[in-house]
């Protein structure tokens, strides 16, 4: 049984690491954007807690409001299309104290009652709120060097070479989804069902920028986060650069991967594929996890706020999944080709029903695996995650496929 103390410990969490991130960032830059798609640092100051307060306080009990305008400023990010950019102001937004105060009083009314709401409102403050670490995390990462306090950082270990191969994946059945009755999950998690997946290979690792380089000496254009010095290319990462690691996953969009593939002579991912090539197995049963029924833990990826920055994609090899592929929890989201629709008997959440239903338009993409800034309750096989096709920031690179 989940006691009151571990759920509002969970959430605490969560409040944790994310109070950490903010403390990173020197107060003048919470006005600045980072992602030209995304609000200013200071709307995901306020917005994790006006989420709180809204799901709650406000539509589960139906308390009074004590900020109606914080509570509506801060209520939803945005994700504009191409060429429409936001055009606010900093001096449109609050001071960082005044949120700050906004912040305090939400948690302690939210503290009061976190108990007495359903489970699925308590599992979507607290993994709403670990989404948006993870937001804040590549946001921070697009910040000037100036801007951020750099934590301590630990050394990468040391990691053979990758030797690049295709790995047959056979024919068999990908179950998509999970189980509305057994745990959480968000509304596009739901229903569960199986797809039939023919033979295909796929790269045993998320494509390097080593290889990636070679699509660049080839004429395409560089990945946002490299930078070119003369004859050497250099990565931003984190908090500072370092000569490119040619055996680090490449950040791309989904543009930059299509492309990629097709220079290869080669495919993205759908979701199907890259479920049987993550949880397929010789004897037919699928898995939890792509190294079985384990729990997560560091030595499976990177992931879960271990580290900053990226692996080599020849780092955890605990983690292969049955057949063989590397790195398909942790290291960076991948890029896959399937469209970002409802699965058969979607149903929103009353309080929430935008979530998902506000992205099928067929300009986002399923993303899958996870980052070195994802909680791992995002482990779960059937959580997805959705990009548009040009959005290079949130961590994502790609593997390929023959089909
Ligand atoms: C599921 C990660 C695409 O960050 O836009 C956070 C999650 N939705 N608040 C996003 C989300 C509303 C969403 N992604
Ligand atoms: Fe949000």
């Amino acid at each position: 049984m989940v006691t009151s103390s571990a759920r509002q410990e969970a959430l605490h969490q969560a409040r944790v690491q994310m109070d950490s991130l903010f403390s990173l960032i020197r107060p003048e830059f919470f006005y600045e954007r980072g992602v030209p798609e995304r609000h200013r640092l200071v709307f995901y100051l306020g917005h994790v807690e006006a989420f709180d307060w809204n799901q709650i306080c406000r539509w589960t009990l139906g308390k009074p409001s004590f900020h109606p305008s914080f509570d509506e400023l801060f209520e939803a990010g945005i994700d504009p299309q191409n060429g429409m950019l936001p055009q606010d102001q900093p001096s449109d937004w609050p001071s960082v104290d005044e949120v700050r105060q906004y912040n305090d009083q939400v948690r302690d009314e939210v503290d009061q009652v976190f108990d007495d709401v359903p489970s699925h409102i308590r599992h979507m403050a607290i993994e709403h709120r670990w989404m948006h670490v993870e937001t804040t995390a590549y946001i921070l990462h697009r910040l000037s060097q100036g801007s951020k306090a750099a934590p301590r950082l630990l050394l990468p270990p040391v990691s053979p070479s990758p030797v690049h191969q295709m790995i047959e994946i056979p024919e068999g059945l990908a179950t998509l989804g999970g189980d509305s009755q057994a745990t959480f999950g968000w509304d596009n998690e739901f229903e569960k069902g199986e797809v039939s997946v023919p033979e295909f290979s796929i790269s045993k690792y998320m494509v390097t920028n080593g290889q990636y380089l070679e699509f660049v000496k080839d004429g395409a254009s560089s990945p946002s986060l490299w930078i070119r010095r003369g004859e050497t290319w250099w990565l931003r990462t984190m908090f500072g650069e370092c000569a490119l690691p040619l055996d680090w996953p490449v950040y791309v969009s989904q543009r930059e991967a299509q492309a990629y593939a097709t220079w290869a002579g080669l495919t993205l991912p759908t979701e199907a594929q890259f479920h049987r090539a993550a949880y397929g197995t010789w004897i037919g049963k699928e898995e939890e996890y792509p190294w079985g029924s384990e729990p997560p833990r560091a030595m499976h990826g990177n992931f879960g706020f271990t580290r900053w920055d990226p692996l080599p994609v020849t780092a955890n090899p605990a983690g292969d999944s049955d057949f063989g592929v590397a790195q398909l929890l942790g290291n960076g989201w991948e890029w896959t080709s399937t469209v970002f629709s409802p699965f058969e008997g979607f149903t929103p959440y009353p309080t929430y029903p935008g979530y998902s239903a506000n992205f099928f338009d067929q300009d986002h993409y399923v993303v899958k695996g996870a980052g070195p800034q994802t909680a791992t309750c995002f482990l779960r096989r059937s959580f997805r995650n959705w990009f548009r096709p040009s959005y290079p920031y949130a961590h994502t690179g790609f593997r390929c496929v023959q089909n």
